[in-house]
């Protein structure tokens, strides 16, 4: 591990864009706002840099990474894209879509970064400050989410600065996202697949592909078998605390996660309360879940309980991570 870096720290508009790929180039870590959550970016051919992610955030090796490039047309280079995986990229890129695709011949993306696997994950966020590094760098970076592994996403600079100071070379500071939880995954396979649910509803990309998305054929996390898309493992992205979902009441010292109107039993006696959403708008739910399961958790209640939240577009990630959250460990 890479420890006792000292993390330089830039506001937007310093010319970060600049330090920012002259520190990847030179094989360093970055991390960076997307539209999603922030990223922990190295030179996705640089295996070592790669290697250096694993080691910063304490991430199990066998996650592939997501290779971000600017354009399709740097996409095209790194990954095969047939009819149906150039429409997707053409409907919602730049955007929280990920698409896993075959990697072409002379793919300069790491092995280490793929895991192996002889497809690779790409997307083009939609965010000014990620797209002028990915520029300014020229190549794909890989990014996971800038969190030490099993820590909540970061969805602001000092949520990345908290987790990952003295261990990264330089964090770019582009203010909250927008979005709030990660990239959807669509497996670019001969059945188009959803890996994950993310920030782009399976309702708009059906409405694009004209046939419903397959489930993976292993429920991910469900057993030991490994998943398609390892990042699914149950407890990626659980709080310290535990987490009680569907609660209809709070117990003496819980902190309440609440959703709509919050008029619980034993509401009074809850250490903490903060709503996702007071009017049940889904979008910004997703926009505030880590940072409030993040803020919860510091505050070490006896748990965390968590109102329900419907199971419709948006709310189909947050009970993803919800559910992962909520995984004993
Ligand atoms: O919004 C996002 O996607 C954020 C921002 C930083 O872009 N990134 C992110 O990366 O969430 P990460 O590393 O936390 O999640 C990557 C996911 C994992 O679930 C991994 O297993 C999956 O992508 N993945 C990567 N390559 C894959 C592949 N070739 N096949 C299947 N799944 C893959
Ligand atoms: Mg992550």
């Amino acid at each position: 591990v890479k420890t006792g870096l000292e993390t330089l720290i830039l506001p937007v508009g310093t010319a970060g864009a600049e330090a920012a790929a002259r520190t990847l180039a030179a094989g360093g870590l970055v991390a960076f706002p997307t539209e999603t959550v922030y990223g922990l970016g190295a030179d996705a051919a640089n295996a070592t840099a790669v290697a250096h992610i694993y080691s910063a955030k304490g991430r199990p090796a066998f996650n592939p990474l997501i290779a971000h490039v600017a354009d399709l047309a740097a996409a095209e280079r790194i990954g095969r894209f047939d009819a149906r995986a150039r429409r997707l990229a053409e409907a919602f890129w730049p955007g929280p879509l990920t698409l896993v695709v075959p990697k072409t011949d002379d793919c300069p993306v790491a092995d280490l970064a793929t895991a192996g696997l002889d497809t690779v994950a790409i997307r083009v966020p939609a965010h000014p400050v990620a797209e002028a590094i990915l520029r300014a760098f020229g190549g794909a970076v890989v990014a996971p989410s800038a969190n030490i592994s099993g820590h909540v996403s970061p969805t602001e600079a000092g949520h990345v600065e908290s987790d990952l100071a003295g261990r990264i070379d330089l964090i770019v500071d582009g203010g909250p996202v927008t979005v709030g939880v990660e990239s959807t995954i669509v497996g670019c396979f001969e059945e188009p697949m959803l890996l994950r649910p993310g920030g782009l509803s399976r309702e708009r990309i059906e409405a694009v592909l004209g046939v419903p998305l397959a489930r993976p054929p292993v429920e991910a996390g469900s057993d030991d078998s490994q998943p398609l898309a390892p990042g699914m493992l149950a407890s990626h992205y659980a709080p310290r605390a535990n987490v009680r979902l569907n609660a209809r009441d709070v117990a003496p010292d819980e902190a309440l996660l609440a959703f709509g109107p919050a008029r619980l039993p034993g509401l009074d006696a809850a250490s903490a309360v903060m709503n996702l959403s007071p009017a049940g708008d889904l979008d910004e739910a997703a926009a505030n879940l880590f940072g409030y399961l993040r803020s919860l958790d510091a505050k070490s209640p006896r748990s965390i309980a968590v109102m329900p939240i419907p199971e419709v577009d948006l709310g189909e990630a947050i009970n993803d991570r919800l559910r992962r959250a909520a995984v004993a460990r």
